[in-house]
């Protein structure tokens, strides 16, 4: 018999702390205009707590998850963390998570892929259930990009935010996830990344006088891949699975920059009203986005309605998954 795995619950956790386009303006030369026009962002959450990490939002937003699909911890089988900012560089922020919330039962790991982490991770969980392996899967996006972002730099500090986004897998035999097509091209990885910190370029007093553990980004041309590619993966999935731009109920897109969500939406046709849109409040988070819209949008999400999840980010990786929501 057909297994899909299905999405069964959805929870989304960011910090208190707002940090607003004014506040930036008063850090680095920039302005609300600026930022508004170019990006969409209006304001960001920012985990001011030095004695939290990624591990501690993606645990936040977990224990919203259980109590909501009315599970234990200990009945999850694996977790998988989509984060491009690990509490350490090991053990893993999925084994921190796990004591955190008290999966017992569960083993997990990391998948690194930038902003494109959450849908990798949501396939690569998807297999797991559709193989009969695993019953209850938890997928978490979460990034606190304030620990890698260089406040003295407007062209990247505007752009970013913290928070984590979470979601349970199950098996189903009619909803869940169709289809995916998730793609890397190591050849771009110049223009998006953190140069030192890893095995290359360990930490020494050079690196850090030179700021080469904070985010650095060629904006514009990422921003011209972006736009490309979002928009062609998005297209591909649609055709390969005979979808038209009024079959699909929601366009959930990574929330890098209002222009590419736009162009993206654009291209394959679907309405500016049926995409799902939350970068004004929360800017760039990275392995969240995604799972957060969901969470966002939770409400109005009906049984059975079509959605596109798209995403585009370092590597370069991108992607795009089909799924018909379960509840
Ligand atoms: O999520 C993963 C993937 N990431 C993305 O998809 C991000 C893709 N890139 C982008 O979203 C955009 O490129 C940015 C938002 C990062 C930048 O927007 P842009 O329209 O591409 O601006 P730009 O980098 O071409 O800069 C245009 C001008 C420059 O000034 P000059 O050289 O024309 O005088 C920049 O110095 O805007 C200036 N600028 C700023 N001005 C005020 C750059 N950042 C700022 C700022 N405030 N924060």
């Amino acid at each position: 018999m057909k297994k899909n795995a299905k999405i069964s619950a959805v929870a989304g956790w960011v910090p208190d702390y707002v940090l607003t386009n004014h506040e930036l303006a008063n850090m680095v030369d920039t302005s609300d205009e600026w930022i508004t026009t170019r990006t969409g962002i209006n304001e960001r959450r920012i985990l001011k707590d030095p004695s939290k990490g990624t591990s501690d939002m993606a645990a936040n937003a977990i224990s919203a998850l259980l109590e909501k699909a009315n599970i234990s911890a200990d009945q999850i089988d694996l977790i998988i963390c989509a984060t491009v900012t690990p509490d350490m560089l090991f053990p893993s922020t999925a084994c921190l998570i796990a004591n955190k919330i008290g999966a017992n039962n569960a083993f997990g790991f990391d998948l690194s892929a930038a902003c494109s982490a959450f849908l990798f991770a949501l396939d690569c969980g998807a297999k797991y259930i559709t193989s009969g392996i695993y019953k209850r899967v938890v997928v978490v996006g979460a990034d606190k990009m304030s620990s890698i972002v260089d406040y003295t730099d407007r062209k990247t500090c505007v752009i970013f935010g913290d928070g984590a986004g979470a979601v349970l897998l199950e098996p189903d035999q009619e909803s869940g996830i169709i289809d995916s097509i998730l793609k890397v091209d190591g050849s771009g990885g110049g223009y998006l990344k953190m140069i030192a910190g890893g095995s290359l370029n360990p930490a020494s007093q050079e690196t850090v006088a030179n700021r080469q553990h904070y985010i650095y980004q060629d904006g514009k041309t990422v921003f011209k891949f972006a736009v490309t590619n979002m928009a062609d993966v998005s297209e591909e999935i649609m055709q390969k699975n005979g979808l038209k731009g009024e079959d699909v109920a929601w366009l959930v897109p990574h929330q890098a920059n209002l222009r590419i969500i736009d162009a993206t939406a654009k291209r394959v046709n679907i309405d500016a009203k049926k995409v799902m849109i939350n970068i004004d409040r929360y800017g760039n988070t990275t392995a969240a986005t995604i799972p957060l819209c969901l969470a966002d949008w939770e409400d109005k999400l009906k049984k059975n309605d079509k959605l596109i999840l798209a995403a585009f980010g370092g590597g370069f990786t991108w992607g795009a998954i089909y799924l018909k929501w379960a509840y």
